[in-house]
């Protein structure tokens, strides 16, 4: 860590204390409050992380307020237009964008790996056929511990680039073969000619009994919207990555520990909530309802796709979305989709709502999105696998991250205890 740039003071009990303050690359200063607790004897308190950075990093910065979003200093729009899903896993990985050699050397290195250990068939065969894909995923992938013991190691940095390069690569196998077990199809292995998301295409598409072509449009399309998801610094699902890396467990188990909590509906989930959520809503004329509904906090009631924790002004990938979601729909002839009618329309209506812009609660990235995947023909609960698959490499990121840093702590939060002071045990028959 640089050295601080000046010294906040904290007056407390008639005393002073001295807190270091650090000035990042971009982004507000941050509070050095590691050493309050041993001097002063007081915690801080912040549920939910909203004012606390829990770490350095160098991989993906975040401005809120104007809306923008840099992954190693690039911004997404210039990376959704120009780059690919594979060469942005090379920055986020390695820092840099890849010269043409290293590109292909990474993508060979990929496709060597998409297949699993022939065994983990089986494995998935355990599960009952109507379980949700992200169930079977977060069983799978910690299983994949059980198969790749030679990447297990987290001290040996070889073993965990293989991890790195394995999950990259395997993700998209695992997600494919969860949909077509709960669909009741074989299993398609993967076709390394193809590109990483025509590939994902035709493990989810193709049958034995046919021949399948991947549509050009549609990997585009797929290769976008990964690109568009693949990370987003300290979200909940990354920073469940790191704590469960902090503690030495394996990279495998970490990112299981991920996908398990991008499944709830307030982060990944939203995706799969939403689209179910513009279908109920079916018609255009039924939105003041739903917009009524979102407001009254009685109602438990969330516009799913809308609101973020950071982005206080606009989502930059779900702009990006809307104009896929446009142009994909256009390509297919379908622009006329009746879900995206209502998507549009709620958008219009929300944003020109006091609540809404009171709050400033916007689209994100995930209220397009579900529209261009259910055009493609993926059923609701591929969403959030599809989300999964294109953030492993933005959790493993962070976590090889965490792991190279040499001070590397057990993440260990502290408590507001507001429980029973000491008491004495109480013998059954006196309660
Ligand atoms: N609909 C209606 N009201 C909302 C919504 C919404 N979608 N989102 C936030 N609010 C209200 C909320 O009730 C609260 O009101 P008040 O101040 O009167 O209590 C205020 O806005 C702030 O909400 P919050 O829950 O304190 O904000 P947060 O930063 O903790 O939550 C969020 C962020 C994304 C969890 C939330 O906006 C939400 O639940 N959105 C819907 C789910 C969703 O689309 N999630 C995907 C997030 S982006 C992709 C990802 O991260 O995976």
């Amino acid at each position: 860590m640089a050295e601080p740039t000046r010294i906040a003071k904290l007056e407390l009990d008639g005393k002073s204390y001295d807190l270091p303050v650090h000035s990042p690359t971009l982004g507000p200063d941050v509070l050095d409050i590691r050493k309050l607790y041993g001097e002063a004897d007081v915690f801080t308190f912040d549920p939910g992380f909203t004012s606390t950075a829990a770490c350095e990093s160098a991989i993906t910065f975040i401005d809120g307020d104007l809306g923008e979003l840099l992954h190693r200093g690039y911004p997404i729009e210039q990376l959704a237009e120009k780059s690919s899903y594979l060469e942005l896993c090379f920055l986020l990985l390695y820092g840099e964008l890849p010269t043409a050699g290293q590109l292909a050397d990474f993508e060979a290195r990929v496709t060597k790996h998409t297949m699993v250990h022939e065994q983990m068939h089986n494995f998935f065969r355990g599960f009952r056929r109507d379980a949700h894909p992200m169930a079977t995923m977060v069983g799978v992938v910690g299983a994949m511990s059980a198969f790749y013991h030679d990447s297990l190691d987290i001290n040996d940095a070889w073993q965990r680039e293989v991890a790195a390069i394995r999950m990259i690569a395997k993700l998209p196998t695992i997600a494919a073969m969860a949909y077509k077990y709960s669909v009741g199809q074989p299993f398609v292995y993967p076709k390394n000619s193809l590109s990483y998301a025509g590939n994902f295409l035709h493990m989810c598409f193709a049958v034995p009994a046919e021949d399948y072509v991947v549509n050009p449009i549609l990997a585009k399309a797929m290769d976008r919207i990964m690109m568009l998801h693949a990370d987003h610094e300290q979200n909940a699902s990354t920073s469940t990555v790191r704590l469960a890396g902090s503690s030495g467990a394996n990279p495998f188990a970490c990112i299981a520990a991920g996908i398990a909590c991008l499944w709830g509906p307030a982060h990944g989930g939203a995706n799969q909530a939403c689209l179910e959520m513009l279908r109920e809503i079916g018609s255009v004329d039924r939105i003041p309802e739903y917009i009524a509904k979102a407001k009254d906090k009685n109602s438990g009631f969330r516009l799913m796709g809308f609101g973020h924790r950071v982005y206080k002004n606009f989502d930059p990938r779900a702009k990006v979305m809307k104009q896929s979601a446009d142009e994909v729909l256009g390509l297919l002839g379908i622009e006329n989709n009746p879900t995206l009618q209502v998507a549009k329309e709620l958008e219009r209506i929300a944003l020109e709502d006091d609540y809404f812009v009171s709050k400033k609660l916007y689209p994100n990235v995930d209220f397009y999105s579900g529209i261009i995947l259910d055009a493609m023909g993926f059923p609701t609960s591929m969403f959030t696998p599809i989300f999964a698959i294109s953030r492993t490499v933005g959790w493993i990121s962070q976590w090889k991250e965490m792991i190279g840093e040499k001070n590397q702590k057990i993440g260990r939060p502290r408590q507001l205890y507001v429980g029973a002071p000491k008491r004495d045990y109480v013998d059954v028959r006196h309660r």
